[in-house]
């Protein structure tokens, strides 16, 4: 019998979203970085995919970690957080390892302040998810597991 290889996906959470539950609820909303991944890893596994997840509040960490993880995931989803508007260095990452990449933000960018108006990272990928609080990681996973 040959071994069909499952379908690796690796989350990717920026700065501060280690946070979430108790930080600016009203925005972010009340569920936790530990619920959330807990669940993807739920909804992933009933489709028969692997998954695993990754919060760090450095660019570098970051850009690191998506160096490592290309060897093992066929696809990314990340959310870069406040790095979304700044960071070409993780733009840079996204682009080097061409794992096809979904970008997921909980809050909804294009109501906020212009400065949140840029994605630097999104140029990187295939599309992005956002402004469905923690619904939008499922929704990206949803996209992920649809694109094989
Ligand atoms: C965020 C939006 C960013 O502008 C912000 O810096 C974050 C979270 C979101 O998920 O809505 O930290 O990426």
């Amino acid at each position: 019998m040959s071994h069909v290889p499952s379908l690796h996906v690796a989350v990717i959470h920026g700065p501060n979203l280690n946070l979430l539950g108790t930080r600016e609820p009203s925005v972010y909303g009340t569920v936790t970085l530990a619920e959330i991944d807990r669940e993807l890893l739920a909804r992933a596994t009933k489709h028969g995919a692997t998954l695993e997840s990754f919060q760090s509040n450095s660019e570098g960490a970051l850009v690191d970690h998506i160096h490592a993880v290309a060897a093992r995931a066929k696809v990314i989803l990340i959310n870069p957080a406040a790095y979304t508007h700044t960071s070409v260095a993780i733009l840079d990452a996204l682009k080097a390892v061409g794992v096809p990449t979904i970008e997921v933000h909980l809050s909804n960018l294009s109501q906020r302040e212009s400065f949140r108006q840029t994605s630097y990272t999104a140029a990187a990928c295939v599309g992005t998810i956002a402004g469905f609080g923690a619904r939008s990681y499922y929704l990206a996973l949803d996209a992920a597991l649809a694109m094989f």
